[in-house]
């Protein structure tokens, strides 16, 4: 069974069809746990691959201080996320319908966020080198990627689910998926109660399944694997941010700084005796980062990269989990 990328998201536009769906608060909410400073005055923002635009118009909504582009190669989509943002009469939206990385956008952003997007890229290089390029000198780029280790067991049953689909048409794969009754929860990536605390309607409900099981290109990832896809790109620094877990979705906090530990995890939390807390300790942050992931599988996670003095944007915490940056 092949699709087209696009194309499924033609067919099942992510994350909701639907232009009165509720806006997807947690990302505006959260932000201030990595900038230091939320009011965005001025600030120009890109949302790569916004789909439908439920984090974008929050975000946008929020945020009436700053500017906001949604880019996307789905029109559909991109028509949807539109009205969504007219429903909620969001003005500081504007939103572009094109491909990553053949678009043509004259603009630089101080901020871009591509959230659940680089990983469905055939060439995730060429996304993010397009990404780098339209980042202002002090901007911020923010990436959610799928972790391969947590989406070992889902990788397995989207392989069974292409494998038994007869074509790339609508219904036949999602008619596979129901047939071997798989159904994602967004508890595995530590939403127990969705994105906003309202049950998932049918129709977003297949959007999650479509993208998560007939998706032609998926490219899961590991923190180690983040430094090669930057190697040569224009941005100055690089930083671990989050995992995301079916028990929980902790910031990444390498140097022990945060007195919240609720929210925030250093590996050496995960491991029981002295002995090993030290051994952690001792790693380098990429060695730190592995025994996190090993230890807790996560299914996605989250990197910031930023050019020139950007990192001064970030809270202390991002401070202490720089990673290598190969030149
Ligand atoms: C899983 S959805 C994520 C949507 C949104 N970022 C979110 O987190 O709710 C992936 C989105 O990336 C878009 N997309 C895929 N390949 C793209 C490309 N090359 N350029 C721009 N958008 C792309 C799809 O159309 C889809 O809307």
């Amino acid at each position: 069974m092949t699709t087209d990328v696009v194309q499924l998201y033609e067919n099942f536009p992510f994350p909701s069809p639907e232009d009165d769906s509720p806006l997807i608060d947690v990302v505006a909410e959260e932000l201030p746990f990595v900038l230091a400073d939320t009011r965005l005055t001025g600030w120009q923002i890109l949302d790569a691959g916004c789909g439908t635009g439920n984090i974008l118009v929050a975000l946008a909504r929020s945020h009436p201080e700053a500017h906001f582009t949604g880019v996307d190669a789905c029109a559909r989509s991109v028509e949807i996320a539109r009205r969504r943002a007219e429903h909620h009469q969001v003005t500081n939206v504007e939103f572009v319908h094109g491909r990553m990385p053949d678009l043509d956008l004259d603009h630089r952003f101080d901020l871009i966020l591509c959230f659940g997007v680089l990983h469905h890229l055939p060439d995730p290089r060429a996304g993010l080198r397009w990404l780098t390029t339209h980042l202002a000198d002090q901007g911020l780029l923010h990436l959610w990627l799928y972790h391969a280790l947590g989406e070992h067991s889902r990788m397995l049953d989207r392989e069974l689910v292409q494998l038994l689909s007869r074509t790339g048409s609508r219904g036949d794969g999602l008619e596979t998926i129901r047939s071997l009754g798989i159904r994602l929860s967004l508890s595995e990536y530590g939403f127990p109660t969705g994105w906003t605390g309202l049950e998932l309607s049918e129709a977003e409900q297949d959007a999650l399944d479509a993208d998560a099981y007939l998706n032609p290109v998926v490219q899961p990832m590991r923190f180690a694997d983040v430094p090669d896809l930057f190697a040569g790109l224009p941005v100055d620094w690089l930083a671990a941010d989050r995992v995301y877990t079916p028990g929980g979705t902790p910031f990444v906090d390498l140097a022990g700084a945060e007195p919240d530990r609720t929210r925030h995890i250093h590996p050496e939390e995960l491991v029981d005796t002295p002995t090993l807390r030290t051994r952690v300790r001792e790693l380098d942050s990429l060695d730190q980062l592995r025994a996190l992931e090993l230890r807790l599988r996560p299914t996605g996670f989250r990197v910031i990269a930023g050019r020139g003095r950007s990192l001064d944007r970030c809270v202390g915490r991002i401070h202490g989990n720089l990673l290598p940056l190969h030149r």
